[in-house]
């Protein structure tokens, strides 16, 4: 049985890995295209439960600088043809949904169909504030914090200038909070070079369900599980 979750107590940012695509895939006898796109179709039901329950953020790893160029073109080719797909259908229902979109990496590295559906996405919904979308394309951590580093010293921002405040503005997800909540599914214990910056106090959430099976129910056993947690943060 789902606990009730505390709605006054929820988390503001929830960061999600969405592992176990492939897997969900093979044990059915299908593509590793058609795990993605049951991941994708998932990911929609998520983002959807998040601003209905009034989470604020939510982002999601969807491809590491290291699937782009370690995983097959096929595979490769079969995620951004998804993520097209996505984009356009869902534009004008983000728009009147309140849902703001944004990309953590560098999406310009991408094939000019891509990039170009992501920026007519990334234009329309920019007045929406009910819930921010980040999704981790073309990201690594690590990645991020050297970027950050050469925009501070291109910007020539003096080294007794430069403390967490300002480093957090340089970061993709400038202005948003920290996530508060890390959930991977999927059975791995490991964060991947996800939000590395970000996730100092974050509390971190493992399961063996698979992305695509992990609905609004196993969300909401998270929220639960992070409830219950006693946020010290140092004290
Ligand atoms: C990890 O599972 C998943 C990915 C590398 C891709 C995730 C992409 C999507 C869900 C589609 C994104 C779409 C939008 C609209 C953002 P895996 O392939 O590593 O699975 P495995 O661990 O079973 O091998």
């Amino acid at each position: 049985m789902v606990q009730k979750i505390d709605s006054d107590n929820l988390p503001k940012h929830i960061a999600i890995i969405m592992d176990g695509n492939r897997r969900w895939a093979r044990s059915r006898g299908l593509s590793d295209t058609e795990g993605h796109k049951a991941g994708a179709k998932n990911l929609q039901k998520i983002v959807n439960y998040c601003r209905d329950i009034g989470i604020k953020h939510i982002t999601v790893y969807a491809l590491s600088t290291e699937n782009w160029h370690k995983r097959s073109i096929e595979e490769v080719k079969g995620i951004f043809n998804l993520l097209i797909q996505v984009v356009k259908e869902k534009r004008v229902e983000y728009k009147n949904s309140g849902i703001r979109f944004f990309v953590l990496g560098n999406f310009q590295a991408f094939p000019f169909k891509v990039k170009n559906a992501i920026k007519k996405m990334l234009d329309i919904v920019l007045d929406n504030e009910r819930i921010k979308f980040n999704v981790a394309l073309n990201y690594g951590g690590r990645d991020e914090i050297v970027n950050a580093i050469q925009n501070i010293i291109k910007d020539g921002v003096p080294a007794n200038k430069i403390n967490e405040e300002l480093v957090s503005t340089y970061m993709y997800t400038s202005g948003q909070p920290d996530p508060d909540l890390i959930i991977r599914p999927g059975g791995e214990f490991r964060l991947s070079n996800f939000l590395l910056w970000q996730m100092s106090y974050a509390e971190l959430y493992f399961t063996d369900v698979l992305w695509p099976d992990f609905n609004p129910k196993e969300l909401e056993k998270a929220i639960y599980w992070y409830q219950q947690r006693e946020r010290r943060v140092g004290k």
